[in-house]
């Protein structure tokens, strides 16, 4: 047979396949996240994500310790807090929980990379993702809270904050402050294509943030969008995020791959609770191979044109990168 093109020569062996290989992984591109809950003590397995915990202050350094061991070297918190209020007081507490967690691990692991996560749905009492306006929430009101608990995580000593709100210039709101306050080199990732998805029901349960009433479609994105996605993306970058975000990864790497081909910034992909959730219930069953899902799924996200992954797996996906599995 006289074929000019083999494709096949280039996959003849392992040696020829990593040497070919377009895309490449490494654990310092991974982001794990970790749930703070000041009313406990130890950590206590979440349910609906099997192999994640909830930690007390005094679990910390372990949960960090981890990371370290496993080559993770940034973590993305999350705050359980003790006390809930209709504008979510204790999100900008100075001794609030994420506050004091980021303090107890910069004490131990100065190194250590620590982004939180900056929304009201943890610490409202109606579980919204800011102030609310009757049923409805209050999207200037809130920018000013946001701010607030940006700073606040600032000066507790984080390296980088994350709004995951969806309200409408709350990039800009937070880069101000921070500059007003000194805090100009504290980047900001922005959740900027974030889709109003299933896909977020066990972190839900895990964080205590349900909505108690409606949904979060009034500000987060429908799913059936994608030119939107570009816009919003293109409105954080002008407001000064240093970051983008497209959150969930799996049925959004078409947008990942859009935004990442329009903008110049590094493009972050969250691979979010609902994925991680039903690749365990898959492996759980006997369906599927946990650990090669795991991989090729991570994988796509960062083909389709991510810089950086928010995951469950970090850990794990960070020995299999070591080991020469992936990447
Ligand atoms: C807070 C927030 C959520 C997630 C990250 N930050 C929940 C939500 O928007 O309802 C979801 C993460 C996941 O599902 O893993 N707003």
């Amino acid at each position: 047979m006289e074929l000019v093109h083999r494709p096949r020569r280039l996959r003849n062996g392992d040696t020829i396949r990593r040497m070919c290989r377009e895309t490449r992984l490494s654990a310092d591109s991974l982001i794990y996240p970790i749930f703070v809950d000041e009313t406990l003590s130890g950590r206590r397995a979440i349910e609906s994500l099997p192999g994640q915990y909830q930690y007390g202050f005094d679990a910390l350094e372990d949960a960090v310790a981890e990371c370290i061991h496993a080559g993770v070297s940034s973590c993305i918190l999350f705050g359980i807090p003790a006390h809930k209020d209709a504008l979510g007081s204790s999100a900008w507490a100075p001794d609030g929980v994420i506050q004091k967690a980021i303090r107890i691990i910069k004490e131990k692991y100065p190194d250590f990379y620590v982004v939180t996560d900056v929304c009201m749905c943890e610490y409202t009492d109606h579980g919204h993702c800011g102030a609310l306006c009757g049923c409805h929430v209050d999207n200037d009101a809130t920018l000013e809270l946001l701010a607030k608990t940006a700073l606040s995580h600032a000066r507790a000593g984080a390296d980088m904050v994350a709004p995951s709100d969806m309200m409408d210039g709350r990039v800009a709101a937070i880069r101000s402050t921070l500059d007003a306050e000194g805090f100009q080199d504290v980047p900001i990732m922005a959740y900027s294509a974030k889709y109003a998805s299933a896909f977020y029901g066990p972190f839900r349960s895990a964080a205590g943030s349900a909505p108690s009433f409606g949904d979060r479609k009034g500000y987060q994105m429908d799913p059936h969008n994608r030119r939107e996605a570009l816009k919003e993306c293109a409105l954080d970058v002008e407001e000064g995020a240093d970051i983008i975000m497209v959150k969930p990864a799996l049925s959004y790497l078409d947008i990942i791959r859009e935004c990442s081909d329009a903008f110049d910034v590094p493009m972050a992909a969250y691979s979010v609770s609902g994925e991680y959730a039903m690749i365990k219930a898959a492996a759980q069953a006997g369906l599927v191979d946990e650990y090669r899902i795991m991989c090729e799924s991570a994988l796509s996200v960062f083909r389709a044109g991510a810089n950086i992954l928010i995951t469950y797996y970090a850990k794990e996906l960070a020995q299999a990168i070591e080991k020469g599995d992936i990447g």
